[in-house]
């Protein structure tokens, strides 16, 4: 991991392989941001006009690199673009820049970054954004590259964020809390980028024991045995069709000084196939991410474990893998879970929903105050939503709550309703309710399914990620392609009000 640094040392003596500076576009052109000055006095006044010259316009995911030719110890000069700002530059502006010349910056091992003070006097909010985005767009998947990238492509392995006093404690603390983030955002982005004959479910397990351990969390391990004996009937169902078993994994937090209690619940599909109603070829690959929530809370766990939040939660994460074949799941089959409540299966694609019954079934029973479920859903959310924004769902207040800690966050999320006549869409003539209804409303009737589980009494939220969780476009802001870690920030936001706030 890269490692995050702070710095006050004069920009003239700074002896990085690159200075990031933050330029803003305006309507007569681009101009450079608070930060750049001392850049722009030793290249004599002529920074803005170089960059100019050479194209730049300050829009957002805009890097212009340019040679300081010796007019200053620092070799090269980054100019991020932030985009149009009325006001104060956004926190979510400065990540994405300091994301996207993390990017550029290939070969560059040292980095110092100014753009934690594009707004003058840095608030923690602006360090913590420039932290993060400078780290997770440094951020790289080579485990599976035989050679290692050539040196003009590995990304950045130290960042120094420049600020007024590199001694300050409260400075230090945040710059120590953006590392911590984004090594947990790494950690699930390395998980759902592992391929799925290496990451299943006995594996996935494993890896989250590992985690887990190292973060000083309990955690368990439920095996096919222990989930037949538990009545875990629905993560079974859909993995009995894998020769790869399934798993639940309990993951459990204590923080001093606890007053509330939260459940965490994430969907772990290693792969999903869509099982006998099996999905077509084309772009089959992407859904090795389909464990993304569960990555998402297995990392979120090891994170407030790193923070010490003063919270008591418990992790409840189903792992399954989605095959056809002669021993799996089939449309009509009635599956049986946890709480005892039956589901005619009609479409056996529609998976994360029937193992994620069960764990939202084990997670109550724990009585928890919160419980927050996280999942790539639904293909309907990414239709209604597009690739970058969130569906939230659940309890009006708490739903309300999610969606603020996504603005804090950055992560794009929005809120969805649960209407009643589309739960009516779930209705089954054989058993309790069926896994899917028509196709209106997609994403709506997964939620619905979801709250089937949900006891009465508890403030619940579900965020359907299928669109965020997974990059498989080009490479944005401090997003890579493949997993983002979309909603481990969220999440964290969300635990620290509660934290706060009950
Ligand atoms: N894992 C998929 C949802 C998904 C789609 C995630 C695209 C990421 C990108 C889920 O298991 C699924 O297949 N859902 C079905 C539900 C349907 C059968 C009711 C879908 O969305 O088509
Ligand atoms: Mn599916
Ligand atoms: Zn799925």
């Amino acid at each position: 991991m890269t490692a995050l640094t702070l710095t006050d040392t004069d920009l003239a003596d700074l002896t990085a392989d690159a200075v990031v500076i933050g330029l803003l576009n305006g309507e007569g052109g681009p101009s450079l941001a608070p930060g750049a000055e001392a850049v722009d006095v030793a290249l004599g006044g002529r920074l803005l006009d170089a960059l100019v010259a050479l194209g730049a316009s300050g829009a957002e995911d805009e890097v212009v690199k340019l040679a300081t030719l010796g007019a200053m110890k620092t070799p090269v000069i980054a100019a991020a673009g932030l985009g149009r700002h009325d006001g104060a530059v956004t926190e979510e502006a400065v990540r994405r820049a300091a994301g996207a010349a993390s990017r550029a910056l290939g070969g560059r091992a040292t980095v110092a970054s100014t753009l934690a003070l594009v707004n003058g006097e840095p608030t923690p909010g602006m360090v913590q954004a420039a932290g993060e985005g400078s780290l997770l767009g440094a951020y790289s998947f080579s485990v599976y590259k035989s050679k290692p990238a050539p040196a003009h492509r590995q990304p950045p392995s130290a960042v120094q964020l420049v600020v007024p006093s590199a001694k300050d404690r409260a400075t230090k603390a945040t710059a120590k809390r953006a590392s911590a983030i984004a090594d947990a955002v790494a950690l699930c982005r390395d998980l759902i980028n592992t391929p799925p004959n290496d990451l299943f479910p006995a594996e996935f397990a494993a890896r989250a024991e590992r985690a887990g351990g190292k973060a000083g969390l309990d955690v368990e391990v439920f095996d096919e045995k222990a989930l037949k004996k538990g009545g875990y009937g629905g993560i079974l169902g859909v993995g009995m069709g894998s020769s790869r078993p399934p798993r639940l994994v309990r993951m459990s937090y204590r923080g001093r000084g606890a007053k509330t209690k939260i459940a965490l619940v994430g969907k772990g599909i290693t792969f999903d196939t869509g099982g006998i109603s099996i999905k077509p070829a084309a772009a089959m690959e992407n859904m090795k991410s389909d464990m993304s929530g569960a990555a998402a809370i297995v990392s979120t766990m090891t994170l407030i474990a790193a923070l010490k939040l003063p919270v008591d939660v418990v992790a409840t994460v189903p792992m399954a893998e989605n095959m056809p074949g002669s021993t799996a799941y089939r449309p009509a089959d009635v599956l049986t879970f946890r709480n005892g409540t039956k589901a005619e299966i009609l479409n056996t694609d529609a998976e994360g929903r029937v193992i994620l019954a069960d764990a939202i079934a084990r997670a109550c029973e724990d009585s928890p105050a919160y419980l927050i479920e996280t999942s790539t859903l639904t293909g309907a959310q990414v239709v209604a939503l597009g690739n970058r924004t969130a569906g939230v769902m659940g309890s009006d207040d708490f739903r309300e709550r999610v969606i603020a800690a996504g603005r804090r966050s950055g992560e794009g999320m929005w809120g969805m309703p649960l209407p009643p006549e589309v739960r009516k869409g779930l209705d089954s003539a054989v058993a309790d309710f069926a896994n899917v209804g028509d196709r209106s409303g997609g994403m709506l009737a997964g939620g619905h399914f979801l709250a089937e589980f949900v006891t009465e009494g508890i403030q619940w939220a579900h965020i359907d990620i299928a669109g965020p969780a997974y990059n498989t476009g080009s490479p944005w802001g401090y997003n890579l392609k493949g997993g983002t870690g979309v909603p481990v920030r969220t999440l964290l936001e969300l635990i620290e009000d509660i934290a706060g706030n009950g």
